[in-house]
């Protein structure tokens, strides 16, 4: 089964040949560089970047995968959560492909990728693993915050998320407030790893007392704003790595803590993480010791399917839709909001 799967949901033009869960060919262009001087994602911008790209990226990737459009047998693309408008791009050159090639579609939740990034497998298939589902999905993203219970291939059911801003985003808006551009994360991992995570000033765990799975960030943002407004320039390039060591141990603390309460809750302890934090070497860290205390397990993805959004983890998802065959049935049906009664799945 000769996937060709697009994402196009946010600052990444990415296409994937895939056949199975092996990826034959993966393409990323990444627009990092444009969007770092705004501070952020510009909408209008990556649309425009995604137009300018998308076939480029196609056809390096058709080529690299030796393969024509006639060899397919689908077409995958990520559908959403995501920028409408970036979605846009990518679903308008499924629809092409498809109806010009006369291929059956795929319709991808990108957080269901980023779910299936653990079973990407490389053109020899491997790593290969016996899969023991259920699995506790952790997935931090720049837009994203979830727990996921995955019961089974394409059946999964979101425990808790984000009310606000994401575990990335909050990262990449405290990295803002402390003089650096985008993406945050990185910068403040390199900053508290010189600081050895040292947590000085204890920033709030937010939520934690609330008994649900449910994250807020935006509040600790608005603490660390305002203890910041109280030093000056000089205080805060001394205490510079100590801030971010501070402010990522209260963002990851409080990771480990709902997921800890995740596992308490369903009582799975084999756990599968997702999305661009998840290179973090600290959280990575932290959720091994609760893996570890809880005596479960956990698989990390490649970093170069964590790394950034990649179309390879869209076509393996993909995959056990067709499976089962779980296509979009007329193009006009196409929904690009994301709609979770679409993906079998239900929130609690
Ligand atoms: O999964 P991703 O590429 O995009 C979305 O789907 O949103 O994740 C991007 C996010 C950004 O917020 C970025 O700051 C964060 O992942 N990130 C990191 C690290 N590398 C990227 N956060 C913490 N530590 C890192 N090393
Ligand atoms: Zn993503």
């Amino acid at each position: 089964m000769i996937i060709l799967a697009i994402d196009t949901s946010c600052d990444e033009t990415s296409a994937a040949v895939t056949k199975g869960q092996m990826v034959i060919a993966n393409v990323v262009y990444s627009q990092v560089l444009v969007h770092q001087k705004w501070g952020g994602v510009v909408p209008s911008l990556a649309k425009r970047g995604h137009e300018e790209r998308i076939d480029w990226v196609i056809d390096s990737t058709l080529k690299k995968a030796k393969i024509t459009k006639k060899d397919l047998d689908y077409v995958a693309v990520t559908y959403g959560p995501g920028l409408a408008i970036a979605l846009e791009v990518g679903i308008n050159k499924a629809k092409e492909i498809a109806s010009e090639f006369d291929k059956k579609l795929i319709a991808v939740n990108h957080m269901e990728g980023h779910l299936y990034s653990s079973f990407v497998q490389n053109s020899r298939g491997n790593p290969k693993r016996d899969w023991q589902f259920p699995y506790l999905g952790l997935l931090v993203s720049g837009g994203h915050t979830e727990l996921v219970l995955f019961s089974s291939h394409v059946e999964y059911q979101i425990l808790g998320e984000t009310r606000d801003d994401a575990a990335g985003e909050s990262l990449d808006k405290a990295a803002r407030m402390l003089g650096f551009g985008y993406p945050g994360g990185p910068v403040i991992e390199k900053l508290a790893k010189e600081a050895q995570n040292v947590d000085q000033y204890h920033f709030p765990r937010p939520m934690v007392k609330i008994n649900n799975l449910e994250f807020s960030f935006s509040g600790l943002k608005t603490s660390f704003l305002y203890y910041l407004q109280k030093l000056s320039d000089q205080e805060k390039i001394k205490n510079l790595r100590f801030l971010a060591s501070s402010y990522q141990e209260a963002v990851f603390d409080t990771l480990v803590y709902k997921t800890n309460q995740a596992i308490k809750k369903t009582g799975v302890k084999r756990m599968l993480m997702g999305g661009g934090v998840a290179v973090n070497a600290r959280l990575r860290q932290k959720v091994r010791a609760l893996v570890r205390t809880s005596g479960g397990s956990i698989y990390f993805p490649p970093f170069s399917y964590l790394n950034f959004d990649n179309a390879a983890m869209i076509g393996v998802a993909a995959y056990y839709r067709a499976k089962i065959g779980l296509i979009v049935q007329s193009a006009d049906e196409f929904d690009r909001v994301p709609r979770l009664s679409l993906l079998q799945s239900t929130k609690n």
